[in-house]
């Protein structure tokens, strides 16, 4: 009864990274190229859970938004937009604060880990912030949502939401949405530790690939990042309990469209002294055009403005009429 929809967004809290683009970015390209409806989001509101400078907050929303379009999202057939230029989200998330369970929220491994022992101090949206993702996807009564591993446990909670919902109110309004996490690059870890994701919020500008990064700063990156002294095993199972050399080749197999299988059996027995410059290489082609079309595309920021802004009028046109239905069904 729901015909497929794909949403997702990307946190403009920072620059994206080599984590953002094989997890989500290059993912949300293949599906619009699938040709099925493609919906992503810039999620701003997501953004000041944890505090911004609201100047940085501003260019990295358009520099983001560059990110997507210099990486293949084509604004002509998917929607690209803001979110806090659809008011839908916000009062979504409100409907939804009211229908999510104080101890759902406190059960996420993510406001666990940044809230850390300060919890007291943390922000109520940080703690909220799996609800506005939820009211994020159901505004559009998304089917499918492509994310990184990391984002697992929210669509869980997106799928309680919507049942919740449909429960309490004995309608069957809202999709059970499904996540959809697959390939090598879903769960990229920090170049320094491999038991850290790799993440733009991360303080270590060492521990990421940025996609604004030039050649000789991901090469230097990639010849630093933290590896074991042993050489390329022949098998995936191998790397089992080798948490930096088995991201090291997830990455190469995420970013050559292959797979770890594939790339162990290719350099089975190599040093990383050998590998990476080949990985260093293979990063390099693919994302310095990404790159250099993103430092085009920001100096006219205003066609930015203007993309994105079309976007919004085309994502208000679809949540607008769902969250009015919501509200009726809830009695306002
Ligand atoms: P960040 O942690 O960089 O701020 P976000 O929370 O904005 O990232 O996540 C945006 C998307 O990028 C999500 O789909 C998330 O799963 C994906 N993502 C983020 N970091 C990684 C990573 N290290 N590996 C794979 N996917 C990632
Ligand atoms: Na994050």
């Amino acid at each position: 009864t729901f015909s497929p929809r794909i949403f997702s967004g990307i946190q403009p809290s920072g620059g994206l990274t080599l984590g953002n683009y094989l997890g989500a970015l290059k993912r949300f390209v293949d599906k619009q190229n699938e040709g099925i409806e493609t919906i992503y989001c810039l999620v701003d509101m997501h953004a000041i859970t944890v505090w911004q400078d609201p100047a940085a907050l501003r260019h990295q929303t358009r520099e983001m938004a560059a990110g997507f379009i210099a990486a293949g999202i084509d604004p002509a057939r998917s929607i690209l937009f803001n979110q806090s230029q659809v008011t839908a989200h916000a009062e979504l998330a409100w409907i939804f604060n009211c229908v999510a369970r104080m101890g759902w929220m406190g059960r996420m491994t993510q406001w666990k880990d940044k809230a850390g022992k300060n919890s007291e101090n943390a922000s109520l949206g940080l703690f909220a912030y799996p609800a506005l993702m939820a009211a994020d996807i159901l505004a559009y009564k998304a089917t499918h949502v492509p994310v990184g591993e990391d984002q697992k446990q929210h669509l869980e909670l997106t799928r309680d939401i919507a049942a919740k919902f449909n429960n309490d109110f004995k309608v069957n309004f809202f999709p059970i949405t499904e996540p959809v996490i697959e390939g090598a690059g879903t769960r990229v870890m920090s170049l320094r530790d491999g038991s850290k994701k790799m993440s733009k919020s991360d303080p270590s500008d060492q521990s990421r690939i940025n996609l604004t990064d030039d050649a000789d700063t991901i090469a230097a990156k990639i010849r630093k990042a933290k590896t074991d002294p042993e050489p390329l095993p022949d098998t995936v199972e191998a790397l089992k309990d080798r948490p930096e050399a088995r991201n090291l080749v997830n990455i190469y197999a995420a970013l050559a469209g292959s797979s770890p299988e594939a790339v162990v059996t290719e350099f089975a027995g190599a040093q990383f002294g050998s590998f990476k410059p080949k990985l260093a290489d293979l990063a390099v082609a693919v994302l310095s055009p990404i790159t250099a079309e993103m430092s085009r595309l920001m100096q006219d920021p205003a066609e930015i403005d203007r993309i994105i802004g079309q976007g919004a009028a085309r994502a208000d046109a679809i949540a607008r009429p769902i969250v009015d239905q919501v509200y009726d069904i809830v009695g306002m």
